[in-house]
């Protein structure tokens, strides 16, 4: 941790939900590898990989779940929903039927996941303007009226990839500022772990220092 950073071992668990073909394994593979690769595999299951950045100076590693859209692999992704502090639900703005399954997709994530979870919704494949069958002020409509985050983007240009995950980040990160998040459920599992050894260590020499000044012989 350097000298400005407020937290140390901070850890984000972030999934990606969406209908099929609504471009959440190329967004993620846009993130990490800054490229598309038109050619993705359907996600079987889940995915996950791992990338840090850097907010207001803080460093965040974020380990990121994309999950299979398809039907048959939903109840196999909802294992994976459990701690994650951000959602990210993706729609096609090519497929208007992608957009109305939002509501789904939240109920879902609200089912599985923390209260205090942070939500973006994230409009994909705007590169396909002439296409597009979802407005940008649909969209953005639908989340304020939710009380969510929005944004567009597209992992074919990788036009808002990176403020996709950074936008969620800072808001997760907010929440931790304000107090609505303990930053202690944030840690990675590795200083969790070292947290728990270094309490009991400190409430076992607690008992020793009582039991010694209770003795009259020592
Ligand atoms: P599942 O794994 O089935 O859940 O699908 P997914 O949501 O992960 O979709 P995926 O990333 O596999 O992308 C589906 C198709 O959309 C692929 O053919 C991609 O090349 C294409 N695609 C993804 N993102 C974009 C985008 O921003 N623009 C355009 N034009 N095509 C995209």
């Amino acid at each position: 941790m350097s000298e400005t950073e407020k937290y140390e071992n901070l850890e984000f668990k972030l999934i990606i939900l969406g209908d099929s073909g609504v471009g959440k394994s190329c967004i993620m593979h846009n993130f990490i590898y800054k490229k598309f690769e038109k050619n993705k595999t359907q996600t079987i299951g889940v995915d996950f990989t791992a990338k840090t950045i850097k907010i207001k100076n803080q460093s965040i590693k974020l380990q990121i779940w994309d999950t299979a859209g398809q039907e048959k692999f939903r109840s196999i992704a909802r294992n994976y929903y459990r701690g994650a502090i951000g959602i990210i639900i993706v729609y096609d703005i090519t497929k208007v039927e992608s957009f109305n399954h939002i509501i789904t997709w939240l109920n879902d994530a609200k089912n599985y996941t923390r209260n205090e979870s942070s939500v973006l919704i994230v409009g994909n494949k705007n590169d396909l303007e002439n296409l597009r069958q979802v407005k940008f002020s649909e969209g953005q409509k639908f989340c304020d009226e939710n009380n969510l985050l929005f944004i567009e983007s597209s992992a074919c240009t990788g036009n808002n990839i990176e403020q996709i995950f950074f936008n969620i980040s800072e808001d997760v990160l907010n929440k931790i500022d304000n107090g609505i998040i303990d930053s202690n459920s944030v840690i990675s599992s590795y200083a969790r772990e070292m947290k728990k050894v270094q309490i009991e260590d400190k409430e076992n020499n607690n008992e020793e220092d009582n039991k010694n000044n209770g003795c009259q012989y020592c």
